[in-house]
């Protein structure tokens, strides 16, 4: 029943209900019409049985049989419903009857009226049918008594029709009522399918579908409340559309000024990197020129030991000058590439911290990456080991590079002291802004970046870069754009 459709459901309810109901009346009514044709049964038995007593006891007190005989045939063959006729003696004995041989069985040879006053009838289940037979008494029974045996045959045949006829009238009623079921369900459940059908529209995401409002009933306001949560449920979802551009615009427009950010500070230390290299070391060899000149001309030893103090200065400060301008740009990572620039850039980090061993290992082809990427991969490789020197106290430090068909990974590992969430926290607050943008501009590129610290457990941090830089990428390298 749980599985049937609401039409099956009504159905089955109201044909129910009324069949059953037919059933209860319609044995009722049988019940009330088959005692009343007993009754009638009964009485029209009597009726036969009183007249005959009085003629019948004139028979006897005459002692005329053949006339009582006769009387009693012909009395049977005028009343269809009388199976027999018998007169008995005061005793009960039967003294004559209209059966030509005994009686049949399961009709008593002897009977005496059950009381005194009243109708006497009672049934008998012979092998003539079911009798009724009603009892007269003969001058007070003092003469006899005449038994009448009313067939049930008729009365039953009677109550067959009336019960088919019942039955018939159930059955139409069934029906008619299935047919008005069917149309009030058709009428009721119209506007719950067209509810349902809206519901599924929404869940498709159609939303805003309305549906017709056609009464003020219990539906009426069920539709005119989905309506009104249908609208809301469109505007919510135009406001989140609109919230949700605005945001997705606003998004572009913070990653083109990180990017822009980003392009800037390339720029700056490049020209300075080349200020530096170009101008500034050129003329510290130049000095260093003049002073091995001057050094030649001295006259006195102490004159050379200053000279040769101010010309290892010169040298020193010359280095310091050098390495900055390579870390504020590595020319080796346009001229001979990734790989060579990072075992470059290590070198001298490797020689003033021996404390510290250093692993690297590169894995592909690494000339196919894009020069945004691999300047990235560099950028990121920089800021991880000055972090590490800064703050790791790290005795092992892991660098591994791999490239794949479509990606390069860069991780960056130590067992230094690693740090938590609000170290991290913090530094940001004193606008340390190295991790965050490491992670940044790893998003610019389209990239995965990820981290995996606990305090005392040392820290490692991986990137994954896609290889090409796509189309509509923002570029980060200034110099890839002009
Ligand atoms: N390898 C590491 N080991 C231990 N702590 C680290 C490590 N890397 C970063 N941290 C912690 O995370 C904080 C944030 O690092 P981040 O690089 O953003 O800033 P910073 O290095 O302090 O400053 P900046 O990079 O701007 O010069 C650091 O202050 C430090 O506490
Ligand atoms: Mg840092």
């Amino acid at each position: 029943m749980e599985n049937q459709g609401l039409y099956v459901k009504f159905n089955i309810l109201i044909v129910g209900t009324i069949f059953f109901c037919g059933m209860i009346i319609g044995g009722m009514l049988l019940k009330t019409t088959s005692d009343s044709m007993v009754d009638s049964l009964i009485s029209s038995g009597q009726e036969v049985a009183s007249a005959l007593a009085v003629t019948v006891g004139n028979d006897i007190l005459l002692d005329d049989r053949f006339s009582m005989q006769e009387r009693l045939a012909r009395t049977k063959e005028t009343n269809d419903q009388v199976r027999y006729i018998i007169v008995s003696y005061p005793n009960g004995a039967v003294l004559t009857s209209t059966f030509v041989q005994d009686l049949p069985e399961g009709l008593p040879a002897v009977r005496l009226p059950s009381s005194e006053h009243g109708i006497d009838s009672q049934l008998f289940a012979s092998s003539e049918g079911r009798i009724r037979e009603v009892m007269v008494p003969i001058e007070d029974g003092v003469i006899g008594y005449v038994r009448v045996g009313m067939g049930e045959k008729q009365m039953m045949a009677q109550l067959q029709d009336k019960c088919l006829q019942a039955i018939l009238a159930v059955f139409f009623i069934c029906v008619i009522a299935s047919v008005l079921a069917t149309r009030y369900a058709q009428s009721f459940l119209r506007p719950i399918r067209k509810l349902g059908f809206a519901v599924k529209q929404i869940d498709k995401g159609k939303y805003g579908i309305q549906v017709p409002v056609n009464s003020s009933d219990e539906i009426g306001q069920l539709a005119s409340t989905f309506n009104n949560m249908s609208k809301g449920l469109r505007e919510t979802v135009d406001e989140n559309d609109r919230l949700v551009k605005a945001l997705q615009q606003k998004e572009k427009d913070r990653a083109w000024l990180i990017n822009q950010l980003f392009s800037a500070r390339e720029d700056e230390r490049r020209r300075i990197s080349r200020e530096l290299h170009d101008e500034s070391s050129q003329s510290m060899a130049s000095i260093l020129t003049y002073l091995r000149v001057l050094h030649d001309k001295l006259y006195t030893d102490e004159q050379r030991e200053m000279l040769f103090e101010i010309r290892e200065l010169t040298a020193s400060t010359l280095g310091s000058i050098r390495q900055i301008a390579v870390d504020l740009h590595p020319p080796l990572l346009e001229d001979l590439g990734l790989a060579v620039a990072i075992e470059k850039y290590l070198d001298p980090i490797k020689k003033s911290n021996p404390e510290i061993e250093f692993k690297l290992e590169i894995l592909g082809n690494l000339s196919q990456l894009a020069k945004p990427v691999a300047l990235m991969c560099y950028r990121t490789l920089q800021e991880c080991i000055g972090n590490i020197l800064k703050h790791a106290r790290a005795k092992k430090v892991d660098i591994k590079l791999v490239m794949d068909d479509k990606n390069v990974h860069l991780t960056v590992r130590d067992d230094g002291v690693g740090f938590t969430e609000q170290d991290a926290k913090q530094a940001r607050l004193n606008r340390h802004l190295g991790l965050v943008s490491m992670q940044e501009r790893t998003e610019l590129l389209k990239g995965r970046f990820s981290l995996d610290t606990t305090r005392g457990h040392g820290t490692e941090i991986a990137i994954s870069l896609p290889i090409a830089v796509e189309e509509e990428g923002v570029e980060i390298d200034h110099e890839e754009k002009s």
